[in-house]
């Protein structure tokens, strides 16, 4: 699985169709988050389904574990491909949100934990969050504590996708946001950020790429720049 999914942050349906509209043919994998799905409901993933688009739905659930697996039942029954939970939910929640699937007959959808965010850095996880330590090692500690839970994978920095692959294995999915072209690396509210080349070297699986593309003057040539930097050959 090597992809480059599109962050749809848009507020609406229209916001969003509008935008993939612009990309003609190509029907990208793509990430529906908190706003869209708020605003519109589960029916916004059918449509992206019947048209076609492999979908990440990014709730970032986080609650008591009867709370989390009930509502990854919920999501699963939509039939997204990735769903996420906080790996700061410790492993009992993470637990019972693989239990929420494992008995869905095939085609379940990965679930893959958030570490930190990537716009967290290493003052605000210590001074604020009172995680003390590296943000490298509060990383991999959770990533330990996922797949201890049976999880897929991880969100995570592309800075810290090679590491994760080396102490826990090629298996383990490593989603990464916080991606930016060579030319422009203003980050806006990111910190730990890179280019989709280095994220390509540097071993995830899927990167998640939101503003480069979508407030690109010509999102598909962002779109194809993207795939080309990061998958190179691959076409599919
Ligand atoms: O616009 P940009 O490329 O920064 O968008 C990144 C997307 O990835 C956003 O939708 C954001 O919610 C998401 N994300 C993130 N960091 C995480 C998890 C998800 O930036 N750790």
């Amino acid at each position: 699985m090597k992809d480059v999914v599109i962050a749809l942050d848009f507020q609406g349906k229209e916001q969003a169709f509008a935008f993939l509209g612009r990309l003609g043919s190509a029907r990208p994998f793509v990430k529906v988050g908190m706003e869209l799905f708020y605003a519109e409901g589960p029916g916004i993933i059918r449509e992206l389904k019947e048209r076609g688009h492999k979908i990440f739905l990014d709730l970032k659930l986080h609650d008591i574990p009867n709370t989390v697996r009930g509502a990854v039942r919920s999501v699963a029954s939509l039939g997204v491909d990735i769903v996420n939970v906080h790996a700061s939910g410790g492993i009992a929640m993470m637990t019972a949100a693989r239990e929420a699937v494992e008995n869905a007959a095939e085609g379940r959808p990965r679930i893959i934990a958030v570490t930190q965010l990537t716009s967290t850095g290493q003052e605000t996880m210590n001074l604020q969050l009172l995680i003390p330590g590296s943000v490298e090692k509060a990383v991999l500690h959770y990533a330990r504590n996922a797949e201890k839970a049976g999880l897929d994978g991880v969100v995570c920095s592309p800075l810290e996708a090679a590491l994760i692959k080396r102490e826990i294995g090629p298996h383990f999915l490593c989603v990464t946001p916080g991606i930016r072209f060579a030319e422009n690396q203003k980050p806006d509210d990111q910190v730990r950020i890179t280019t989709p080349a280095l994220a390509a070297r540097d071993e995830s699986d899927l990167i998640v790429v939101g503003r480069p593309i979508t407030a690109a003057p010509d999102p598909l040539e962002a779109y194809l720049r993207c795939r080309k930097e990061f998958m190179g050959g691959i076409d599919e």
